[in-house]
């Protein structure tokens, strides 16, 4: 049975329902929140109203439903404004792709979208649709525009849809929601503690215009940066070549080729408690680097790569090592590779991931992992890449614990 560690919490939750299949799952959304002891109101658009009838969720809620963006039974018909004053969090679920669209762009043509607009709190939207429909780019950017004005993406998952088809687009679980609309936001469980992060790829040159280099956009450790942040630790970022911006708070380090990297990491390494290696490192560089641009040949040609040195075993081997936790990426016998790279490099943890898929793993918003430390492990399912980093970070705090009495 879901259980929240037994916190019950007196919040204010506004749930707003977009027209799409998965509103008939809003439905147990409503009684989980009810059941964690928050108080619920409901609001939800004409297409809504189509899948599931308000008086559903007016008896689950035990409140009445709100539709019409002028409430003339409301004080002054500004229903909007007095929900959205009510409100400590705003759920969207289902969002459809119209709804984010309208959110990102601002629009405010009915009540759920003039709520967002309106809102202050915290706002969380769980997307659901036709796979084909959530990888459109123009979905994609309306998501990442949302993500860069605070709003927490949950989900969505693979599966089965409800039109036939299989793919990314399913509503999360309400059980996932609600265990995100009640996680405490900053739960501050590194607080006081230093954690060193690697991200990104490297780049190991062949001569001044070519280098070897991989898929990695960084987005993992970039989100394991923001997380330890919120979780109160003091936090340097060690970057490989990325596209993204570093946390405001974070010591950033940049670097290119592995070579550089390890000097990075190495270099601070023991003034820290934890490292977390989620950097796609080089394991082989070029012997020589050509001065000159080489020129092409007729035939065949041949490169000589040596071997990279091991920056997440080399830390593990210092005297005053800080709780080192690798990643292993993996296109097949994940559990078997990963356990060995635990042992063979002496790590505390690793998070281990599946790469070459079309989901999770190098550039993607999202990812699963599989955690691994001596005689435990712990599933983390797809989701959010910063949701997943946050129940990474928790992990490790968790793990650290003994450590630390
Ligand atoms: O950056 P994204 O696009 O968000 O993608 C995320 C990711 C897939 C890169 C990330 O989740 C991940 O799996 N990172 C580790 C990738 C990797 O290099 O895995 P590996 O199995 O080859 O290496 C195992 C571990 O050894 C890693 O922690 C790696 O950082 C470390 N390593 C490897 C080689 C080397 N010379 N030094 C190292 O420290």
């Amino acid at each position: 049975m879901f259980k929240f560690s037994g916190i019950t919490i007196n919040k204010h939750i506004l749930l707003a329902i977009s027209g799409g299949i998965a509103a008939y799952k809003s439905a147990e959304l409503v009684r989980l929140l009810r059941k964690q002891g928050a108080q619920v109101r409901v609001v939800m658009t004409h297409s809504a109203m189509q899948f599931v009838s308000p008086l559903t969720f007016q008896a689950l809620s035990g409140n009445p439903v709100h539709s019409e963006l002028l409430d003339t039974d409301t004080e002054h018909a500004m229903g909007h404004i007095s929900l959205a004053r009510w409100a400590d969090a705003l759920v969207i679920a289902p969002a459809t792709a119209n709804t984010l669209a309208k959110c990102s762009h601002g629009l405010a043509d009915d009540l759920l979208s003039t709520l967002y607009l309106a809102a202050s709190c915290p706002v969380y939207v769980a997307p659901a649709m036709n796979q084909a429909m959530w990888h459109k780019p123009v979905t994609q950017e309306n998501i990442q525009k949302l993500k860069y004005h605070g709003v927490t993406i949950i989900g969505p998952e693979q599966g089965d849809q409800a039109c036939g088809e299989t793919g990314f687009g399913r509503m999360s679980e309400p059980v996932e929601i609600c265990r995100c609309l009640m996680a405490e936001p900053t739960t501050q469980c590194l607080s006081g503690l230093k954690v060193l992060i690697s991200a990104g790829p490297t780049r190991e040159p062949l001569d001044p215009v070519r280098y070897i280099t991989n898929r990695s956009s960084g987005k993992m450790g970039y989100a394991l940066a923001k997380a330890a942040l919120n979780a109160g630790a003091k936090v340097t970022l060690v970057s490989g070549p990325v596209l993204l911006s570093a946390p405001a708070n974070a010591e950033l380090i940049k670097v290119e080729t592995a070579a550089q990297m390890y000097t990075a990491v190495i270099a601070k390494a023991t003034e820290h408690d934890i490292y977390i290696g989620a950097a796609a490192v080089a394991d082989y560089s070029p012997a020589l680097v050509a001065t000159q641009k080489i020129k092409k040949q007729a035939g065949q040609t041949t490169l000589t790569l040596q071997k990279t040195k091991d920056i997440l075993a080399d830390v593990a081997q210092l005297t005053k090592r800080p709780f080192t936790v690798g990643f292993a990426a993996e296109t097949h016998d994940l559990e078997q590779y990963a356990q060995d790279k635990l042992t063979r490099k002496n790590l505390d943890m690793i998070a281990a991931n599946w790469v070459g898929r079309d989901l999770g793993g190098f550039d993607s918003e999202q990812n699963a992992l599989q955690v691994f430390w001596k005689n435990g492990q712990k599933t983390l399912a797809m989701t959010d890449k910063n949701h997943l980093a946050e129940q990474l970070i928790n992990l490790i705090a968790e793990r650290m614990e003994p450590k630390n009495t």
